[in-house]
Order: C-alpha cells, then structure tokens, then sequence
C-alpha cells in the first residue's frame, strides 16, 4: 500500500505572506505542495507564474506538484523543471500528443501527471496508464478554489483503480477540487492515494491542524 498523502493547493493561501503559508506547510503533517498554475485560456482564470513558483520553491522543503492548467504545455516543460518541480501534470484536454508530452517530461527529470476535467472518461488514459506517474482527477471544474465537490469523482476513481490493477501500473491516483473532512475517507477508500485541498485547509481558523485532521482521517 502507497502512504495516503495530503497536499494542500498554494491557490488558496495569502499571498501577500506567501512566506509564512509556505512555512506552515514545511512544519505540518502535509506531503506535498499543490501548485496551480492557470493561463486564463484553458480555464478562465490566471493564477500566477514562474517568478512565484520560483520563490515558493526557495522554501518549501516537501515535494513540487505542479498542475498546469495551461494550453500547450509542451512548450514549458523544460522551465518549470529547471525551476525545482517535481511531479509536472498536464491536462489530458490540452495535448494532442499526450504520449509524446510524458515522455518528455520525464525526459527532463520529473514524474508525469495526467489531469482530467470532469466530464474526461478515464478510459481514455487506458492506453497510457503505464506511462503516467499520477493522474489527477479533478472533482470540480478547473479553474477555480473553492468550489463543490462533484459525487460521481467516486466512480471515476474505482474505475481508474480497477485500471490500475488490472494494467499492473504504479500511477498514483490524485483528487482535486472540493476536498473536505467530510468525503476525504471515502476518496481514500475508493482508490485515492493524494488528496488536494486548497479553501478547507486555508480558510480555516487552524490551517495545521485542519491538515492534521485529514492525515488522521485517511490514515490505512
Ligand atoms: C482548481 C485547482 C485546485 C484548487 C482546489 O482548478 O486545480 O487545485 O486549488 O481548491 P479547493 O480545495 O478550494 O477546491
Ligand atoms: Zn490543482
């Protein structure tokens, strides 16, 4: 069994004290740093970009997992693996070349993810599933923190699991969007190994603790 992990999304810190958020995360039980990046084209909205990341990355201590919710990521591979990332993930909607794009991630050191919006059929990473590191299933429409919680992300990932398996692959699977105490176990218990969560670790009242509340909950 994968440690169950928890990676809280740098989208919804403060990022006029982007220092102390990034801190905060170091000395908590969490795994990974979630970094969204957005290009307002393949989602309406921007988040921010390579000086941030570059900055985030002089602190952090845990792992770089980066979700490029961006058009054409090909061409930003390189940049964002000499900025320190360490899982890159690009959306299965934005490349016509996906196997082609793994590879070159990997090719530049990193491990390669795999995002798929809500309404992307995870048959279709069938074909490729030995090749990805991680896929990302996005449990709310891209773009935005905060949202709801889709219910049928259940399903998607017992399905993709049961890929897994059946495919003997290593691809770890990772929820996106809309992550609380309330579905987190439910997640863990269909299939997920990574948990993303941006407003329910960040607008509550104890951000550390709310973090070590949800490692408590997916704990195998
Ligand atoms: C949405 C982003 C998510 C977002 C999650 O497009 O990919 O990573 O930050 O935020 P919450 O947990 O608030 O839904
Ligand atoms: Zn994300």
């Amino acid at each position: 069994m994968t440690p169950k992990r928890i990676a809280p999304s740098i989208l919804a810190a403060d990022f006029a004290n982007l220092q102390r958020d990034v801190e905060m995360i170091n000395n908590s039980e969490a795994d990974w740093f979630h970094i969204d990046i957005m290009d307002g084209v393949f989602v309406p909205n921007i988040s921010f970009g390579m000086p941030v990341l570059r900055d985030i990355v002089k602190h952090a201590t845990k792992t770089i997992d980066v979700h490029l919710m961006i058009v054409d990521p090909d061409r930003y591979i390189k940049t964002f693996a000499d900025l320190g990332s360490n899982i890159l993930t690009v959306h299965y909607e934005a490349c016509t070349h996906l196997h082609r794009t793994l590879q070159a991630i990997k090719a530049a050191g990193m491990k390669a993810g795999v995002a798929i919006n809500p309404h992307t059929n995870v048959a279709l990473l069938e074909d490729v599933i030995n090749d990805i590191d991680l896929v990302c299933i996005m449990s709310v429409n891209p773009g935005f923190g905060g949202q709801s919680f889709i219910e049928n992300t259940y399903r998607k990932v017992e399905k993709l699991k049961n890929s897994i398996l059946k495919n003997k692959a290593n691809t770890l699977i990772e929820i996106d969007g809309g992550v609380t105490s309330k579905n987190a176990k439910q997640l863990i218990d269909a299939g997920a190994d990574v948990l993303v969560a941006g407003s329910f670790v960040f607008k509550s009242e104890n951000p550390t603790n709310t973090i070590k509340e949800l490692k408590e909950l997916i704990k195998i």
